[in-house]
């Protein structure tokens, strides 16, 4: 057994101090260890995959709760900007009968988010497409039109005058995975239209959000005849989830 007081020899010195410079300049600790924990899964990332956070992981736990008929049903997910596949991965491993299809523009966040499957069993109920999702879902998801049980999204909301800030605290994360337009609305104004097109009757939208962005997500809500429009805070009490039925 060794202890922290014994002499290391050199490689493990130089891997460690290398971690630490790593550390220091702000790379996150997940980058170097190429995983990241969510929610019992150990999933794939690494530069340019969004580090999944313990906000999402509420996410994945509201949605489970809100829809208890998924529990026993053969319900299909849809995950919008699905990244590392966080959401999608860690509702199917908690959920055996659902199917779930992630869509995601980035090619690295494909084939990290296809590792974590795999590595899981998931592959065969959990596929990931690249696709913008600024544009028409139809070319992704033609088939799904009308039949999704949930749709479920954290997409880039930073607005413009928290941009700064947001890349000073995750600097190594890429910006496209945090940028979501001069009032942080550009992706909810598009899932929103398409979720009520794609979602079954009944079907349910949940939404991670920015605090101050509420307001307006409810008003998105409405506009596009979403009905039981609502937000929940989070943990510090900011708000944080919003979620809808598309009418019967
Ligand atoms: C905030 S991250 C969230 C990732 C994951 N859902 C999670 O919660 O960890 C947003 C994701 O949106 C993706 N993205 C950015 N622009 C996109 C676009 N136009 N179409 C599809 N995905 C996009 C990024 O690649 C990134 O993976």
């Amino acid at each position: 057994m060794s202890r922290l007081s014994d002499p290391c020899d050199a490689p493990l010195e130089d891997v460690v101090r290398k971690a630490a410079d790593q550390l220091s300049s702000g790379k996150p600790a997940e980058y170097i260890m190429g995983r990241a924990a969510f929610l019992g899964l150990q999933l794939h990332v690494g530069p340019g995959v969004f580090v999944p956070r313990p906000e999402t992981e509420t996410l994945v736990l509201l949605a489970e709760q809100g829809i208890p008929t998924m529990r026993s049903s053969e319900a299909t997910v849809l995950d919008v900007c699905s990244g590392s596949g966080a959401i999608g991965l860690a509702l199917a491993s908690r959920l055996p009968g659902i199917r779930c299809i992630g869509l995601d523009s980035d090619a690295i966040c494909i084939s990290c988010a296809e590792a974590s499957a795999q590595e899981a069993h998931l592959e065969q109920r959990v596929r990931f497409v690249r696709a913008n999702v600024l544009s028409s879902w139809n070319r992704a998801v033609e088939d799904l039109e009308g039949h999704l049980d949930l749709v479920v999204s954290n997409p880039p909301y930073v607005r413009e005058e928290r941009l700064a800030e947001a890349c000073l605290s995750s600097p190594c994360e890429p910006v496209q995975a945090l940028y979501g337009g001069p009032s942080g609305l550009s992706f909810y104004r598009r899932i929103v239209a398409q979720a009520h097109d794609f979602l079954r009757p009944g079907g349910t939208l949940l939404l991670e959000i920015d605090d101050g962005l509420e307001d307006h997500i409810l008003e998105l809500f409405s506009k596009y005849g979403m009905e039981d429009g609502h937000w929940q805070p989070d943990f510090q009490g900011l708000p944080r989830y919003a979620g809808a039925h598309r009418a019967r």
